[in-house]
């Protein structure tokens, strides 16, 4: 097989404009863009005339093989990549769970899972515990194993819940290092309580969940966490912005020019909360994720920030259980497992979505979906961008094309879709991952074992509008007041 190929004929779509162009690709890496390319025979010559060529998306946020809440995510690192290949993404960015508060344990354990990889990935890091041993360990991902992002979980109490405490080490922690501290905002302390309130009331059902944590308790967290990130002058990330109430946070401290950085997911964008009143259990606890699908007003405000620039890139949270899986909470909504899917979904919706409503222009599709996740987590211009250098992780997108979501068609393991049934205009005919052809005519030829591993390496501080790594809340405070003793 030829590892030469020629997309000839397309328009080539990057972050910043579009062009006509063919690309010539050779051993993995994007070798010339430019029109009317000659090659000899030995090239694999693909026709996009009439489509986009566009990077392959890059998904920040994903959990695979992730063990959480009694179960274990049905995706492993090849199923959940094989999936993301057939709708168009070629890296996404996995969270590594400490084991028993072990970062480099953890990150053990992920590297084990990670074997069977089809696609290329990388690490972000939790930190769910803190002492010495975690700080020192901090510094080994940064340094060493190639993360520089680490997750904090401002909820799931008794699991892997933080405290303020602990955040302010972090936050300090991922400043000295040059990583980005990210986090789940709600909270978890009024998630609890407000659990208990929905199962006194008899409300065991899916609906309970949404109940029990209102848009008021990711406002509150996320207005913390982030003037917690001002206290400490450090940039901060948070992680599935679900709600009017996060965003309008977000925006607040953006405008008083703070580096906040918001990622809403695709259900929260394209979802609405009603599904969990419906009458079939597993119908509805397949949308139990958290912080919880919202009414429906709270979406439509997430995709005008989307489109307004207040919020920059788009994820998943693809983190699935099957409806087995899901009956763990038939008798309390607390036991559900917490997540749905969208790794293959993500590209096809948020160009329905967004571009098709007129809210994003086609650069703008690459930027959400992929360039802006590259810049972010510094891979640029290796990943998130289709010119001479960069890796071929590319998609040929028709935009005439039509997409149809559901479990029976899905390469997710999962026996359910929270999608089901949605279809639209735009379709992802083709997608070229490390320079080979892994899509194509519906069909996947994927390999586990050939996806590599990304390092990411730590921050420019510069690149986050801060000018010094030292430079903090408390330097206009250097000097003690000298105070007259004699006044008392
Ligand atoms: O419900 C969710 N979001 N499950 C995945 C874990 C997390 O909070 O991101
Ligand atoms: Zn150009
Ligand atoms: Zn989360
Ligand atoms: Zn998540």
């Amino acid at each position: 097989l030829s590892s030469k190929i020629l997309i000839k004929g397309g328009t080539v779509v990057n972050a910043d404009h579009q062009e006509f162009a063919d690309v010539y690709i050779e051993d993995g890496v994007i070798v010339d863009v430019r029109p009317n390319i000659k090659v000899s025979d030995e090239f694999r010559v693909v026709d996009a005339t009439g489509k986009f060529v566009m990077p392959g998306g890059i998904d920040p946020h994903t959990h695979l093989a992730m063990e959480f809440m009694g179960a274990e995510t049905i995706d492993s690192f090849f199923s959940g990549q094989a999936a993301a290949l057939a709708g168009g993404t070629t890296m996404h960015i996995d969270f590594v769970i400490p084991v028993r508060g072990s970062l480099s344990k953890g990150y053990e354990a992920y590297v084990e899972k990670a074997k069977l990889s089809c696609m290329d990935y990388g690490f972000h890091m939790a930190i769910t515990k803190w002492d010495d041993t975690v700080s020192k360990e901090m510094e080994i991902m940064v340094k060493e194993k190639g993360i520089n992002s680490f997750k904090f979980f401002m909820a799931y109490k008794g699991a892997l819940m933080i405290n303020d405490e602990l955040l302010l080490e972090g936050l300090k922690k991922c400043k000295s290092l040059g990583a980005l501290a990210m986090v789940h905002a709600e909270n978890g302390d009024a998630v609890f309580e407000g659990q208990k309130r929905m199962i006194e009331l008899g409300i065991t059902g899916p609906e309970g969940h949404a109940l029990s944590r209102p848009p008021v308790l990711e406002g509150e967290a996320t207005a913390r966490a982030i003037r917690l990130a001002a206290f400490v002058n450090t940039p901060l990330y948070v992680v599935h912005v679900m709600s009017i109430d996060a965003m309008e946070e977000i925006a607040r401290a953006q405008k008083s020019g703070q580096k906040v950085i918001g990622e809403p997911v695709v259900s929260g964008l394209v979802l609405d909360d009603s599904t969990l009143w419906d009458p079939d259990f597993i119908t509805a606890a397949k949308f139990v994720m958290s912080p919880p699908i919202r009414a429906s007003g709270h979406g439509k405000a997430l995709q005008a920030a989307l489109s307004t620039g207040i919020l920059k890139l788009v994820g998943t949270d693809h983190c699935t259980f099957n409806s087995t899986q899901k009956s763990i909470g038939i008798d309390d909504f607390r036991k559900i497992p917490n997540g749905v899917n969208g790794l293959e979904e993500r590209m096809h919706l948020v160009w329905d979505t967004m571009v098709e409503s007129g809210q994003l222009s086609v650069t703008d599709f690459v930027r959400v979906t992929s360039t802006e996740c590259a810049k972010l987590f510094n891979i640029y211009p290796r990943k998130g961008a289709i010119r001479a250098g960069s890796d071929a992780d590319i998609i040929i997108f028709n935009p005439n094309s039509t997409f149809h979501i559901s479990a029976k068609s899905h390469h997710s393991k999962s026996d359910t879709n929270v999608y089901e049934g949605r279809s639209g205009k735009g379709k992802v005919e083709v997608t070229i991952a490390g320079g080979k052809i892994v899509w194509e005519n519906e069909e996947l030829k994927v390999v586990p074992g050939s996806g590599k591993y990304i390092s990411m390496p730590p921050f420019n501080y510069l690149y986050h509008g801060i000018d010094k790594a030292d430079e903090n809340y408390f330097a206009s405070f250097k000097a003690p007041v000298n105070r007259i003793k004699s006044s008392l």
